[in-house]
């Protein structure tokens, strides 16, 4: 039987990647602190390992080592600036030594954030970034850029199989959904089915580019299975552009909402635009989003109104 290591494992994403590796019939262990996620999201079979990675114990060999530990959240990792640093330099030197050792496939899961504020939209991998060394916002970003130069050391100099990709605003059920760190759509959620006002930072023409959860699972899949992928980056995200007050807007009607929008402090270092050119993911995995942003909504809305209110 295959093994996976999924790191971060337990969290939204790598939750339901660990869930398609089970069915998929690999045999998963997840390594995670539960930092910033605060309960079991995983099926039982999983093996669990409460650690951090950048104290990462194991030992054993694994096919496949997917790396996503990180604190996404700017509400959390403002506030963890050095524990957010730290999981995205030591804690993929030695998740990369491990893949070393055992000759494992590595599939490192970087963010849209290494292009900063972005001038080339829609963004394709090709664009170096516009990104702040020093800003509040570097202890994530700058992680994330070093950790992609550390996957490609590996990889151009002992010949691992690498393979990074760069998510896009993923949404859909599992994410957190709660104030300090939920993100936009969850947060919106929340707001709009309580009755509460509905909070954008600055004016609410800021853009951003939404990938249903689902889709996420699908490129990854293939991303992590495919042959003759090794050193390449993807894109994995959405191309289609929605501003921040459209998003708002379309929560609180399909809630049916009497919430408010209401617009509070801009973020410092928050993006103007942001949207996806996945031409290479398009070609390379064959793959494209399923979901559009009306449907992993809907889906989204009921589960936040089952499980997470
Ligand atoms: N969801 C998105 O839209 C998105 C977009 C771009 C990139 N990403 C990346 O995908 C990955 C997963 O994100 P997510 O949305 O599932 O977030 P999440 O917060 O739900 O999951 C991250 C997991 O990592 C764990 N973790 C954090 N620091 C750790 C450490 N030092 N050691 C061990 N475990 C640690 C957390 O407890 C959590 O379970 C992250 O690397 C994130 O940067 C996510």
């Amino acid at each position: 039987m295959e093994k996976m290591l999924i790191s971060g494992g337990n969290g939204f994403l790598g939750s339901h990647l660990a869930e398609r590796a089970i069915m998929e019939g690999l045999k998963v262990t997840v390594l995670d602190d539960f930092s910033t996620s605060n309960r079991v999201n995983v099926p039982t079979e999983v093996t669990i390992i409460k650690e951090r990675v950048e104290d990462i114990s194991i030992q054993d060999h694994f096919e496949y080592i997917v790396h996503l530990a990180a604190r996404p959240s700017p509400e959390d990792y403002i506030l963890n600036p050095v524990e957010t640093l730290m999981s995205n330099s030591i804690g993929t030197m030695k998740l990369l030594e491990l893949a070393k050792r055992g000759s494992s496939r590595f599939v490192y899961t970087s963010s849209s954030e290494v292009y900063g504020n972005a001038t080339m939209i829609p963004t394709p991998e090709t664009y170096y970034g516009y990104v702040s060394s020093w800003g509040i916002r570097s202890c994530y970003d700058e992680g994330k850029r070093y950790s992609e130069a550390l996957t490609m050391a590996y990889h151009r100099k002992f010949g691992l199989d690498t393979r990074i990709q760069r998510p896009f605003n993923v949404y859909g059920p599992r994410i957190r959904p709660d104030g300090l760190y939920g993100r936009v759509v969850p947060r919106f959620i929340q707001q709009a089915l309580n009755g509460e006002n509905i909070t954008i930072h600055g004016d609410g023409k800021q853009t951003r580019s939404f990938l249903y959860v689902d889709d996420w699972v699908d490129a990854t899949w293939r991303m992590i299975t495919m042959d003759d992928l090794d050193g390449n980056i993807l894109n994995i995200g959405s191309p289609d552009e929605i501003t921040i007050l459209e998003l708002a807007n379309l929560i609180v009607k399909k809630t049916n909402s009497p919430s408010k929008i209401v617009h509070v402090e801009k973020r410092e270092d928050d993006p103007v635009r942001r949207s996806a050119d996945i031409t290479k993911a398009k070609n390379l995995l064959r793959w494209k989003p399923e979901t559009n942003l009306d449907r992993g909504l809907q889906e989204t809305i009921e589960w936040v109104r089952r499980d997470a209110m």
